[in-house]
């Protein structure tokens, strides 16, 4: 049985999984670094690098640990090589080069991206293409979309904050726990999503974009006009109904923003499923209206568990093996891209 090795370490979180050769998930370990950037709210890129640095070959030692292999059972190293945060990208495909070399197998570029639009079929192997990919995390909210794994075109990007990014900061000025919006997701059952009536973002071209960062001002000018002020150290179960209130509108809006622009998308490119991924579609309101979606359409839809939603080493080796990157290893030339150039999607 031949095994690959997957690492992600292109934000935050350092993560390494096996995948044995029919592609079944034998480990999936990660590394999260939440408690590192929770003090500043956000990412700090040089600590998440130097972080990377310490957890990497814990992380790889608990991955092959877990799935009771040894490394030199490994057949491939497969590793996230872009987008993402230069100096954490460079920490994985260092460490991914050198295992590699020193085991003398193959090493595989992955785009992180492709990996999480990937992601829905580990789990639903039959899901047909062309399909339309929603990539919602805290660092992208992006529609592609995808005739093939690796031909994958943008549909709509945002052109501000990503939707994670959004709840992140309504939680941060809440003084709530980073990050944001799981949090936001537990506390917003407690809200009347329908108490705030935030507009809806638009684009004057009629353009599929996102935009989220109008929402974000929106939430806090309300805040402002209404006097509004949030406690310092707030107590998560007893929070002044306004804020639950606020909480559940802000969430409902930016759901249904992503969805309005899918189902249009949809509409437009006919595809023959849909499916997202990213830390944002572990969001319970979310992945409920997207199935809902899906069915009012007609349209098959997928998204994966929540470990391999957010970032994760699994997606990773899961796009090596299910795709012809396996006919592409790369050497010790190997490098970083911390940004993507796409192809835009031709409208039918
Ligand atoms: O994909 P991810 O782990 O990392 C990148 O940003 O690439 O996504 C993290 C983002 C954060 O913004 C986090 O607040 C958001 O995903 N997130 C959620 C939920 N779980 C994580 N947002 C809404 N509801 C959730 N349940
Ligand atoms: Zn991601």
């Amino acid at each position: 049985m031949s095994y690959i090795l997957g690492l992600e370490s292109s934000c935050d979180d350092t993560s390494a999984a096996v995948l044995d050769g029919e592609g079944r998930v034998m480990s999936n370990v990660l590394a999260s670094q939440d408690a590192v950037h929770a003090p500043y709210g956000g990412v700090v890129p040089e600590l998440a690098s130097r972080q990377h640095l310490r957890n990497m070959a814990g992380t790889v030692r608990s991955a092959l640990l877990k799935a009771n292999i040894d490394k030199k059972d490994l057949s491939a190293v497969a590793v996230t090589v872009g987008p993402g945060l230069l100096g954490s990208l460079l920490v994985g495909v260092s460490y991914a080069k050198a295992f590699a070399w020193g085991l003398s197998i193959p090493v595989y570029g992955i785009n992180h991206v492709q990996a999480h639009l990937r992601s829905p079929w580990i789990e639903k192997p039959d899901l047909p293409y062309p399909s339309l990919g929603l990539a919602v995390s805290g660092g992208h909210s992006h529609l592609f979309l995808c005739s093939s794994p690796e031909h994958v075109t943008m549909v709509a990007r945002t052109r501000d904050d990503a939707a994670g990014e959004a709840l992140d900061k309504l939680a941060k000025r809440l003084n709530l726990p980073y990050p944001g919006g799981p949090v936001i997701d537990r506390l917003s059952s407690r809200g009347d999503s329908r108490a705030i009536p935030f507009t809806m973002p638009r684009m004057a071209s009629g353009s599929l974009d996102y935009s989220f960062s109008g929402l974000k001002t929106a939430a806090l000018h309300y805040m402002i006009s209404n006097g509004l002020e949030p406690a310092s150290r707030p107590d998560l179960d007893a929070l002044p109904q306004w804020e639950y209130d606020l909480l559940a509108s802000f969430q409902k809006r930016v759901v249904d923003h992503l969805l309005q622009r899918l189902k249009k998308a949809a509409l437009l490119y006919r595809p023959a499923s849909l499916v997202m991924a990213g830390g944002v579609a572990c969001n319970s309101v979310l992945r409920a209206r997207f199935t809902t979606l899906g069915e009012d359409l007609g349209i098959l839809t997928g998204f994966p568990s929540p470990c391999f939603c957010s970032d994760n080493g699994a997606m990773i080796a899961f796009y090596t093996h299910s795709t012809a990157a396996c006919a592409r290893p790369s050497g010790l030339e190997l490098d970083a891209f911390p940004t993507v150039r796409w192809e835009q999607a031709v409208a039918p």
